[in-house]
This record gives structure tokens, C-alpha cells and sequence, in this order.
């Protein structure tokens, strides 16, 4: 399969090919509210006094509640770790095909993919980005090439999983839980966390074709970062919320599909999509952390309300979540929908 950027780089695409075109009538409304995601200073769960501390708790607990999305800033990763992860991730992409073809045609469970669109044997249209996938953690088999990156693949990884670990505290104790709650319970210490990488090379028509079509991610949650360029934008009260101007050095945060399952639909999963632009080459990080992959994820007793509807969620096993989520079309119903009683 090609990927989009050796298509865009041998020039010969002037418009969108039939196969990208991508229908995005069915939801299209752009937000002209000028509303912005919620930013939470995640130093002051480590440094602040007890009343900041309470408070910030107090803050990501209505940001997870009302829009599921919201950025931090003095989160401790240095901005040159994420300056030379995205330079690792660019140089990756640069290789020659040849150079990538040992990681690409590779199954799910596979610890390192490179690809494009998302499932190419099912995917009806294709999406406007490529992508690197590596399972950093419990084990790391990052890309032995280019040089040096798997290195900085793994300071990354160590890095972003330390605080994603205090948000998940902080998370636990703003549903009224013991602060290790969700990660005993989980066993997210051991759990798994997946580095997606997207590469979105420019588009000759970009209204027309999608980066990646709206959905919702698996895991407990996903830390995001990006270069300069903007195209994430969020589902919030019916209508697409784009993220511009993101903070310098800050990470987007968001629910997966497990911290709804857990919470019990307390804090939703929410849909979201990135477009493309006609200028220049977006990249953008996740990381997506969850529990151990043979971890049954179903809700919280302590989060099951008896006196309304009991369990909204069937407990599943992450791994057969993911086979499921990615058999299916990335943009049809949320995989939870198979996963609610
Ligand atoms: C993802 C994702 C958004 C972006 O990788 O799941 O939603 O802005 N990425 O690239
Ligand atoms: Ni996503």
C-alpha cells in the first residue's frame, strides 16, 4: 500500500484521488462559539498546597465531566524531549520506503506498524495521513532506525507514562475514589501504552479529504502533541470545536473509551477527527495508555449508581476490544456501542 506522502511527494497529485474522498455532510457543523477546551496546570497535583491542590482535582473533574478534552501545561516533559521526539518522528517518515518496509503489512499486536489510512482491508475510503505505531510499554521494541530515535522513543515514553499516572490520580480522586484507585484496580503500572504517530502531508483539496474521520480513542486516556500545525478538532454540545492555538509545550489530553467503561459513563469518550491543510506536513503524538492487555475493563462498583441503572457497560478484555475496534470501520458507531448493556 502507498503511503500518502510518497503519493503528495512524486507530485503528481493535483486533486483528492476518488479513493480519499471522504463524505463529511453527515456532521459538518464547525463551532463559531469561541469556546475553548479547559487548561489545567497538572504541577500544582505535586507542588500546589492542599487548597490548589483540591481545586486543580475539582478543575479536571469538570473538565473530564463537560467536554472529556482539556490541555496541560507545567506537566515536567521537557520541550527538548518533545522537539527531538518530533524531529525522531519526521526522520522516521523521511526514510526511503524501503527503509520502512520491514515495519509495515504488520498485525495489531505487532510492537512496532507503519501503514496508512487506518485498516486498509476495510477501509472504504482511505484517510490523508500515515502513521507509526509502537507498543512502548511493558515492553519496548522501539525502531532501530533512524539512529538514535529509539532512544529518544523511550525517555518519551517514560516521560509521558509518569504523567499520565498523576493525571489518572487525580482523575481517581475527582470521582470521590482513593487517589490509586484506578491504577490498582486496573493495573495500569503494568499496563499497556501505545504511541501513534500521525504524518498529514498537504492536501491539494483538503475539504475534501480527512485525516482522520471522527471517532473515539481505546484506553484509559491519550496525551497529545503536535508540531506547529493545528487540525485536531473535538466534538462539544453537537458541533466540531477546532484546537488553534494549543498552549507552547502543553499536551492535549483525552478520555478513551476504558475511562468511560470504568467511570461508568460518567466521563465520556468523546468523538473527535483531525483535517488536513494544503500547506504544509502536520505530525501529531498520541500516546494511549490502558491496562494490561488481558485486563477485563467493566465499571467501577463503587461508580455503579444502584438506584438508577446499575452497569451501563459489559465488562470486555482490552485486547478483545482493540480486535474489535479494528475490524470495524474507524468512523461507524463507537465500538462502545458494542460493549453497552
Ligand atoms: C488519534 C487522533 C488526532 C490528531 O491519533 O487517535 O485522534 O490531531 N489524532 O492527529
Ligand atoms: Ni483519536
Amino acid at each position: 500500500m502507498f503511503s500518502i506522502k510518497s503519493q503528495v511527494e512524486s507530485g503528481c497529485l493535483t486533486s483528492v484521488p476518488p479513493k480519499y474522498v471522504f463524505d463529511k455532510s453527515s456532521s459538518n457543523c464547525i463551532s463559531s462559539e469561541a469556546e475553548t477546551i479547559p487548561t489545567i496546570d497538572v504541577s500544582l497535583l505535586t507542588f500546589g498546597t492542599p487548597d490548589q491542590r483540591s481545586k486543580v482535582i475539582q478543575d479536571i473533574g469538570n473538565a473530564c465531566r463537560d467536554w472529556g478534552f482539556f490541555m496541560i501545561i507545567n506537566h515536567g516533559v521537557p520541550e527538548t524531549l518533545r522537539d527531538e521526539m518530533l524531529k525522531g518522528c519526521q526522520s522516521f517518515f523521511n526514510l526511503t520506503e524501503e527503509e520502512k518496509k520491514e515495519f509495515s503489512g504488520k498485525q495489531l499486536f505487532d510492537p512496532i506498524s507503519y501503514g496508512t489510512s487506518f485498516n486498509t482491508n476495510i477501509d472504504t475510503s482511505f484517510f490523508w495521513r500515515d502513521y507509526l505505531k509502537v507498543w512502548v510499554h511493558p515492553n519496548l521494541r522501539a525502531p532501530h532506525k533512524p539512529a538514535g530515535f529509539s532512544e529518544t522513543v523511550r525517555e518519551y515514553s517514560k516521560r509521558t507514562r509518569e504523567v499520565a499516572s498523576e493525571l489518572v490520580r487525580g482523575i481517581s480522586e475527582s470521582l470521590g475514589l482513593e487517589e490509586r484507585y484506578i491504577e490498582k484496580t486496573y493495573d495500569l503500572e503494568v499496563g499497556s501504552q501505545l504511541l501513534v504517530v500521525n504524518l498529514y502531508p498537504p492536501c491539494p483539496e483538503p475539504e475534501v479529504a480527512i485525516g482522520l474521520p471522527p471517532h473515539t480513542d481505546h484506553g484509559i486516556l491519550t496525551l497529545l502533541m503536535q508540531n506547529e500545525l493545528s487540525g485536531l478538532q473535538v466534538m462539544h454540545n453537537g458541533k466540531w470545536v477546532p484546537v488553534n492555538d494549543p498552549p507552547p509545550n502543553s499536551f492535549l489530553v483525552n478520555m478513551g473509551d476504558h475511562m468511560e467503561i470504568l467511570t461508568n459513563g460518567k466521563y465520556k469518550s468523546v468523538v473527535h477527527r483531525a483535517v488536513v491543510n494544503n500547506k504544509e506536513t502536520r505530525i501529531s503524538l498520541g500516546t494511549a495508555y490502558g491496562p494490561p492487555l488481558d485486563t477485563v475493563v467493566s465499571p467501577a462498583p463503587e461508580l455503579v449508581d444502584c438506584e438508577s441503572y446499575g452497569s451501563a457497560y459489559r465488562g470486555i478484555k482490552y485486547r478483545d476490544y482493540l480486535v474489535l475496534q479494528k475490524a470495524n470501520h474507524l468512523d461507524s458507531k463507537s465500538c462502545l456501542d458494542r460493549v453497552r448493556i
